[in-house]
Order: structure tokens, then C-alpha cells, then sequence
């Protein structure tokens, strides 16, 4: 894949939503590292610019899950915005840029031996703030305008995976969130189906 025109598909489509801070964010994004690194340290995309590929997958397939369901919901339209739809799917994980650090791994080849390989190891050290929670606070520190709902999408975005079940607050937030802003929705599903199906590769089918 050409990493060059995943991130001009990416900047396109940040800059088509003509939002303030869009540029001060590109420059921001450029200086955490977002568009080498990985989306993971041993699962998918776990490649340079694979964090950008992810990000951009999960901005297609969101918008077509706010396309589909505008047709079975036309009330839609007015809820949530394409703007919207494009700033939370494409900077959900903005969070994961800072956290990857190349590193030498040990693994099995095919005849049994140990064989080093490199890799990734994760570090939470520059900013140790969550998940989502991280995401919504880098891009409102690097300027960005965000809406209520765009901020929720985000911070919400791992859906159930992403509660504390210990914490009735998070519980009640993360369902108060989701039934008042659709886009939580779409952007949790968006990020779900770029991981689960745009995503796989034939390592990961063959280790099931
Ligand atoms: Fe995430
Ligand atoms: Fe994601």
C-alpha cells in the first residue's frame, strides 16, 4: 500500500470538513509520530503507517454506516453531520501515536527455531491518560474545534470494551453518551468493521 496516498486521502479528508485547527492539528500529528506509526505492536496493521491506514479505513467505513442508516433512518441527516462523522472516525486513535517503540522480538519460524524479528513494544510513558479520554484531550490541545458529540464519539469509541465495569458513572455516561449522540454509535461500529474485516491478514487467519 502507498503510505503517501493514504495520508493525502487522509489530509483531503480532514481538510474537506473545513474545521478550525484542522491545520494546526496536521502539524500536531506530524510531530507525535501518527503517520509512522503502527495501529498495533502484534495484532492488526502492525506495520509503519498503520495507525493512518486504520484511521482512514475507519473513516470509510463509518461513513457508509451513516450513509445505510440515513436511508432507514432519514431523521439522520440532521442529527449527525458529515463533518462529524469524517473528525471523529479519522481521529478517534490519535491517542496510539506516541505509544509504539520499535524493538527486536524473539519468534518461532517455520522449523521451530527461535529467529529475532522487530518489531513493536508499548509505551504509555509521554502521556498516560486512557485511551479515547487521551485522544479528545491531544486534539483540543492542539487547537481543534470539536461538538459535544464528536468529543463523546471518540472517547467513547471502544464501546463496552472501553468501561470501567466497576464504575457505575462510566457505565451510565458511556449509555447516556450513545443514546443521545448517534455518532457514538457509528464511529464505534466504523472503527469495529475496519478492524475486524478491512483489516485481516492472512498471519493473523492462519494463528486462529
Ligand atoms: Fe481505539
Ligand atoms: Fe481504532
Amino acid at each position: 500500500m502507498d503510505i503517501n496516498q493514504v495520508k493525502k486521502e487522509f489530509t483531503e479528508l480532514l481538510r474537506s470538513t473545513g474545521r478550525d485547527g484542522v491545520e494546526d492539528v496536521l502539524e500536531g500529528l506530524e510531530e507525535m509520530g501518527f503517520f509512522t506509526a503502527p495501529a498495533s505492536a502484534n495484532h492488526h496493521l502492525n506495520i509503519e503507517g498503520g495507525l493512518l491506514i486504520h484511521s482512514v479505513n475507519t473513516c470509510k467505513a463509518a461513513l457508509m454506516v451513516w450513509e445505510g442508516m440515513k436511508a432507514l433512518e432519514p431523521g439522520l441527516e440532521k442529527e449527525v453531520q458529515r463533518d462529524s462523522v469524517i473528525i471523529a472516525s479519522l481521529l478517534h486513535d490519535v491517542c496510539k501515536s506516541d505509544i509504539y517503540i520499535r524493538s527486536v522480538k524473539k519468534r518461532k519460524n517455520v522449523l521451530g527455531q527461535w529467529e529475532d524479528c522487530e518489531g513493536y513494544k508499548v509505551s504509555y510513558k509521554n502521556f498516560p491518560m486512557g485511551h479515547g479520554e487521551k485522544s479528545v484531550i491531544l486534539l483540543l490541545c492542539n487547537g481543534l474545534e470539536m461538538t459535544d458529540d464528536e468529543m463523546l464519539a471518540i472517547r467513547w469509541h471502544m464501546g463496552a470494551w472501553g468501561i470501567n465495569m466497576n464504575s457505575f458513572e462510566d457505565q451510565r455516561s458511556f449509555d447516556t453518551a450513545q443514546k443521545l449522540y448517534p455518532l457514538v454509535s457509528i464511529v464505534q461500529v466504523g472503527d469495529k468493521l475496519a478492524a475486524s474485516i478491512m483489516e485481516r491478514s492472512g498471519e493473523e487467519m492462519d494463528e486462529l
